[in-house]
């Protein structure tokens, strides 16, 4: 895996030292609501996880999985929700956990989809976004990192479901996306 790696843009200690912060944030702000964090799966798993563990107020947990990619690189606009949520979110303050924001079109979708469930709040927490590709106006609330336009991999982020479980994140090679 490492040779298809063509920089490390994030080390796992960067990530976790700002995991923590996050954390700490959310924890604060979050005291005395009703906090359920939803992972978008798969993507979001290891950061998910990192938050949740660095969250000191009690919290409830759920995930959805959608997809939008298929196999390429590039968004393909179309959203498939493959797995819902299991329990109703009315009355909850829900902090929705994404990897990567890019386009914006999946959580676009994804905020409108559950708008209609009558929670009390909707925020968003992404490790990352890609400004410069952005389609879609996204209110974010939490965010790790702003990174340049590159594909990138590790921690969660795959290309063609590989890589996921680099401890890191590294910008993955042209040559290995564009054939
Ligand atoms: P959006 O709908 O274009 O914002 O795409 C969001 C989703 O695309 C993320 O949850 C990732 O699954 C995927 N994605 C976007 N950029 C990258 C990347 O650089 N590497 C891996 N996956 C990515
Ligand atoms: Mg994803």
């Amino acid at each position: 895996m490492i040779k298809d790696i063509k920089k490390v843009l994030l080390t796992e200690e960067e990530i976790l030292n700002r995991v923590k912060e996050l954390a700490a944030e959310i924890s604060k702000d979050y005291n005395e609501k009703d906090l359920l964090v939803v992972g978008i799966l798969k993507g979001s798993v290891l950061f998910a996880s990192d938050v949740i563990k660095n969250i000191t107020i009690p919290c409830q947990i759920d995930f959805m999985a959608v997809s939008s990619y298929g196999n390429s690189s590039e968004t393909s606009g179309i959203v498939r929700i493959l797995k819902d949520l299991d329990h109703s979110i009315e009355g909850k303050d829900i902090l929705i956990v994404e990897d990567i924001i890019d386009s914006g079109v999946t959580l676009d979708y994804l905020l409108k989809y559950l708008k209609a469930r009558k929670a009390n709040s909707i925020e968003i927490i992404t490790l990352l976004t890609k400004p410069a590709r952005r389609k879609v106006d996204i209110n974010v609330k939490y965010c790790g990192f702003e990174v340049p336009d590159e594909f990138l991999v590790g921690y969660g982020l795959d290309f063609a479901e590989k890589y996921r479980n680099l401890p890191y994140i590294g910008i993955l090679k042209e040559e290995v996306y564009k054939n």
